[in-house]
């Protein structure tokens, strides 16, 4: 590995520039023990303001490139990210505590949105309609939309950037974007590489800083953002929604989840604890997607649960950069708080502890599992955003789908079963964004990821994840002789 401090930025990239803008440094702080892993400049809606001003300056020029100028771009970008991906992932690890293998996953799997997004950028194909009347021909083009903001959270340094951006970039439209100040040094390294992509000036725009709730409300005011693309809680989308409204601007949003995996009796089990380990553990349980509520049927609860405990008892914890460890630390304390919350209210409620339950210090928590969840448990409703696996019972298929979709979320959902009829039904059933029919991980930059009722609006990946990017134009040619 090369000297991944090389990779390290403590500035905001602005119109191609690093600029401090600021006296104040913000501490950023590595999860696994506390120290300090670094300084950023502490930015705000001032510098917010000065990156969007950039970024529409930058759009008509970038706009008018043509998509394969902005492929070409895009791809020497991707390549540099994957040239620096043990650098990359180092920086991953020490800000954000994911262990070094799935941060060498998620620099992939984040990567590859771009490498995608590359080609598709090409097909972004408008269609001709036959006309109404003799003389009129219909054409419909699909255009850049203009300046996009981007917010996105911790979990994922890389791939929640590079899903909003790549799409962005790849139609025309030059970004603007506000990672989390708890793991800014991934996102001013992938700056600091889009630099050496070729990227033009004010194109793409990283700008770092600690008021989450002042950049975000710059971001929404300003008149010449057109669109913003956010993954968060559903409380801080409903407020950015609101604060849209004045400039109708356009929004995405990737929202909370409340993921059910169900488990019928004739289901392979040992192929859904291997989906459950990874649906339920992936980043600690740290994702949107993770699973929240395992609903396991009668007949083969027993079973599920004797070999699901046995494969969470095998994790090894610790620093993500310790070989072998696969299990890292929480973010912060308050999630640490959060967990002994839901574990004391689930015991309070009649739950009963298979393993785990416990802190292993102010940075771990352990690997929990808890039997006989019921309905009044807290996690029932709200997303436990890490390492505990509730285990519900259920005696019917109507059963399992009223259970599932009681939630007003509607992001991610599981389940395994081997009947042809089933799997069809359920499927259809289920009022989520996103099922994984007899599968624990389902996130692609291929398959357009995300949620229905609270767990937001608009999709990212796929052929789908451009149109949000894009506003279609109609245009009427009349007088055709
Ligand atoms: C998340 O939104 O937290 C999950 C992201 C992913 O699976 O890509």
């Amino acid at each position: 590995m090369k000297n991944y401090k090389n990779l390290i930025f403590e500035a905001s990239y602005v119109n191609g520039e690093w600029i401090k803008d600021s006296d104040e440094k913000v501490a950023v702080k590595n999860p696994a023990d506390g120290s300090t892993v670094g300084y950023v400049y502490n930015n705000d809606a001032t510098t917010i303001n000065k990156a969007i001003d950039a970024a529409y300056d930058a759009f008509p020029n970038w706009r008018k490139k043509t998509a394969k100028a902005r492929s070409g771009i895009l791809l020497n970008w991707y390549q540099l990210i994957m040239e620096n991906k043990d650098e990359i992932a180092h920086i991953m690890v020490l800000e954000s505590g994911k262990p070094l293998t799935e941060c060498k996953g998620e620099i992939d799997y984040g990567a590859a949105y771009i490498q995608w997004y590359a080609e598709q950028g090409k097909r972004n194909n408008g269609t001709v309609i036959p006309g109404f009347t003799e003389d009129r021909r219909i054409s419909v083009i699909k255009q850049p939309i203009g300046v996009v903001g981007s917010i996105t959270p911790w979990n994922f340094p890389i791939a929640m950037i590079t899903r909003k951006i790549a799409p962005a970039l790849a139609v025309g439209c030059p970004v603007v974007a506000r990672p989390s100040i708890l793991t800014p040094f991934t996102a001013l390294a992938l700056a600091h590489l889009a630099h050496k992509a070729g990227f033009p000036e004010g194109v793409v725009n990283i700008v770092v800083g600690k008021d989450s709730s002042a950049m975000g409300k710059a971001l929404c005011e300003h008149p010449k953002l057109a669109k913003l693309s956010f993954t968060g809680s559903t409380r801080v989308g409903k407020i950015l929604m609101k604060q849209c409204s004045d400039g109708l601007k356009k929004l995405s949003l990737e929202l909370g989840g409340n993921a059910p995996f169900i488990i019928f009796n004739d289901a392979n089990i040992d192929d859904a604890v291997k989906g459950a380990i990874a649906g339920k553990f992936r980043f600690s349980g740290q994702t949107c997607v993770c699973v929240n509520r395992f609903l396991v049927q009668d007949e083969v609860y027993d079973e599920f649960v004797e070999k699901f405990v046995a494969q969470v008892k095998t994790f090894k914890i610790g620093n993500g950069l310790e070989t072998d460890v696969n299990f890292g630390p929480l973010i912060n304390k308050e999630a640490i708080t959060k967990m002994e919350d839901f574990v004391e209210d689930a015991i309070q409620q009649g739950g009963t502890l298979a393993t785990g339950g416990n802190k292993i210090d102010d940075y771990f928590f352990e690997p929990t599992v808890i039997t006989q969840a019921n309905a009044k448990m807290k996690f029932a409703k709200e997303e436990i955003f890490g390492p505990i696996a509730p285990i519900f019972k259920f005696k019917t298929e109507d059963d399992a789908i009223n259970m599932a979709n009681d939630t007003e979320f509607g992001l991610a959902s599981y389940f395994y079963t081997n009947d042809l009829n089933r799997s069809i039904r359920v499927s259809e059933a289920l009022e989520y964004g996103m099922v994984g029919l007899n599968a624990g991980l389902i996130s692609s930059e291929v398959a357009p990821f995300g949620g229905i009722k609270q767990s937001g609006q608009g999709r990212e990946g796929s052929v789908y994840g451009l149109d949000d990017f894009v506003e279609l134009k109609y245009i009427c040619t009349g007088s055709v002789k």
